[in-house]
């Protein structure tokens, strides 16, 4: 990519997206085109298709998608099948007709079979049964990887697809009915912060599942070096290669936040699958690395998010500032 080309970032208001543009805006790159969802909605194709026609953007970053955590997937699977199909469909078929030089995919880690071996290697993927409260997800994300290879192969097109591991960050969703676990972990303490000193955060599960969780900034360079880098039709997995148990999440955000009162496990509610943890040789053998440790990611989130809601820090009167200073 030129630093005037022009690159088509779609989802420029979501998680990824916001990473991907901070991103090259960074780099210099002063051709970034993004449109608002009121203004072009993906999943008609006719609007698509005009819109590339008119438009002739270069490069294409796809990361515009149907997202949510398990309760949302488990929920609305006719949404997320319908609406994720209907965006990649429209947006890769278009960027083909169109001439787009290279496109990137965003797929998910989930597509994997819910009983991969650990870490999941890049050719686990269909290798058995998916999981079931998010497998209408994983089929339309499983479909875009197809259809990436079937324009490559038919009409030349240069798509690529990538699979993320579980991400957060600046403008990820903290709501609790649709967020997944990071953000909903953070939102439910610094929720709980001002209760009565009898108030008790539930949390599903037991705490033993390990997950890997990599920072939106980490990602985006990825992903610019696979923009830059990588041409294969096979898929490439993005993560940091390293888990915790989101026990151990939820002290880490405990501890960031400040939540002072108790915390329990409501084990009637599901863990899911033990583990899930990608192998990322392929991404480290393309010269990255996660810079972004946990604990600094969960730090600098945690003040974002505290400024998108406007939150201001309560005013310690003289005795409690001096017995904090004590504590410390
Ligand atoms: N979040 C994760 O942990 C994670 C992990 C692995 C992979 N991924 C992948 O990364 C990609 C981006 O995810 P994300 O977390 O950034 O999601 P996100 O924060 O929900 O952002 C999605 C973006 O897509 C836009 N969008 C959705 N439907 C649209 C439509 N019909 N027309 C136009 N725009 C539409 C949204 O617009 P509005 O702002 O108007 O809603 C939003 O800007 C997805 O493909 C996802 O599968 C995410």
């Amino acid at each position: 990519m030129d630093s005037d080309s022009k690159i088509f970032v779609a989802g420029h208001n979501g998680l990824v997206g916001s990473a991907i543009v901070r991103n090259l805006e960074a780099r210099g790159f002063t051709n970034i085109l993004t449109v608002d969802r009121v203004k072009l909605d993906l999943t008609k194709l006719h609007d698509v298709q005009m819109f590339f026609m008119v438009e002739q953007p270069e490069y294409v970053f796809l990361a515009a998608a149907k997202v949510g955590g398990i309760g949302a997937n488990d929920e609305y699977p006719a949404d997320f099948i319908y609406e994720n199909l209907m965006i990649q469909t429209n947006v890769i078929s278009s960027a083909a007709k169109s001439g787009v030089k290279k496109l990137l995919f965003l797929g998910s880690s989930c597509i994997y079979p819910k009983f991969a071996t650990q870490p999941i290697t890049e050719d686990q993927l269909m290798s058995g049964h998916l999981e079931p409260s998010n497998s209408a997800y994983a089929v339309a994300k499983i479909a875009g990887i197809n259809m990436c290879k079937a324009y490559r192969k038919q009409h030349g097109l240069n798509a690529i697809s990538v699979m993320p591991t579980n991400l957060y960050g600046p403008n990820d969703n903290f709501d609790l009915d649709s967020s997944h676990v990071l953000p909903a972990l953070m939102a439910k303490f610094h929720g709980s912060l001002e209760k009565s000193e009898h108030w008790v955060v539930k949390l599903w599960g037991d705490g033993s599942p390990k997950r890997e969780f990599l920072h939106v900034d980490d990602l985006a360079e990825a992903l610019y070096i696979c923009m830059e880098k990588y041409d294969d039709e096979d898929i490439i997995n993005i993560g940091t290669g390293e888990d915790v148990t989101i026990k151990e999440l939820a002290e880490t955000i405990i501890d960031v936040t400040g939540y002072k009162n108790y915390y329990e496990w409501d084990t009637s509610k599901p863990n899911g699958t033990p583990r899930k943890v990608l192998n990322v040789d392929k991404m480290k053998a393309l010269g990255w690395e996660p810079k972004i440790s946990l604990r600094e990611g969960i730090e600098s989130t945690y003040e974002w998010y505290k400024n998108s809601i406007g939150y201001e820090e309560p005013q310690l009167n003289p005795i409690s500032k001096f017995m904090s200073w004590m504590d410390q």
